[in-house]
């Protein structure tokens, strides 16, 4: 099972260090595949304090672009080199508030690749798309257009997060059925559009509100491989809780 942590905008250099010295020496205790999506200005620390760890760093964002005249900007080839292995495409705060379309997020994922980063691209549909049935549409069309012009070899390093936008730090979740549901219609859009085996390996996890709490039932899901965790895994025994509920 894959567990993304999402910090956001949280955490300084300096309190990612006090995380991770609670964090670190209890990883070995779990089996889960541990992604831990920091800022970037705690990506150097991330990376040197889980140095021979099975934890991987990753970023929450990248630049389509290689180099060059893009002030503000990091590159995939810079996140790279810093030691990242995962980075996070499209998540739905991107997609609203920086207005990232997905002509952008088709050169994010081409450029992450090309550099030989995993992406984790989030797709998820709106309470008013959901309310008006249109969940399979939108995230036919979010993927589609992400992925646009990839081969199927390449989806070994694609992580679908399925996040209703109206779950993301809400406090609502979904119930089971409605997660294997949505996570079954992502399966079939990629059996569609690349091959039957793709639709069935390929790796999706579900995002949105997860947390100690909750994290047994949703984590009950058969559809999923994992879950990406945004506010519930920025206090190290949340975070912790989580981990030892879904080490199996
Ligand atoms: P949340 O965030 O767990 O706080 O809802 C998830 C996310 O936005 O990735």
């Amino acid at each position: 099972m894959k567990i993304i942590a999402n910090f956001k905008m949280n955490k300084t250099p300096f309190e990612t260090k006090e995380y991770l010295m609670n964090i670190v020496p209890k990883s070995k205790d779990f089996n889960q595949e541990i992604i831990l999506c920091l800022p970037y200005t705690s990506i150097a620390i991330g990376k040197f304090m889980t140095e021979g760890t099975s934890i991987k760093i990753g970023a929450q964002n990248l630049c389509e672009e290689e180099e060059g005249h893009s002030t503000g900007e990091i590159s995939g080839r810079m996140l790279k080199d810093a030691g990242v292995s995962y980075v996070l495409v499209g998540h739905s705060e991107r997609r609203s508030k920086f207005k990232e379309n997905s002509k952008a997020l088709n050169k994010k994922i081409k450029s992450a690749l090309k550099n030989g980063l995993n992406v984790i691209l989030c797709v998820g549909e709106t309470l008013a798309e959901r309310n008006t049935l249109k969940t399979a549409q939108v995230l036919k069309d979010e993927i589609e257009e992400a992925l646009k012009g990839l081969y199927e070899n390449e989806l070994e390093n694609i992580t679908i997060a399925y996040e209703p936008i109206w779950a993301i730090g809400s406090g609502k979740t979904l119930a089971v059925k409605e997660i294997d549901m949505a996570a079954g219609i992502i399966r079939k859009v990629i059996t569609n559009d690349f091959s039957p085996s793709a639709g069935e390996n390929i790796s999706i996890v579900y995002g949105g509100s997860v947390n100690s709490k909750n994290v047994g039932q949703i984590s009950k899901a058969k559809k999923i491989n994992g879950l990406l965790i945004g506010g519930a895994c920025l206090d190290e025994s949340s975070f912790l809780q989580i981990l030892s509920t879904t080490n199996h």
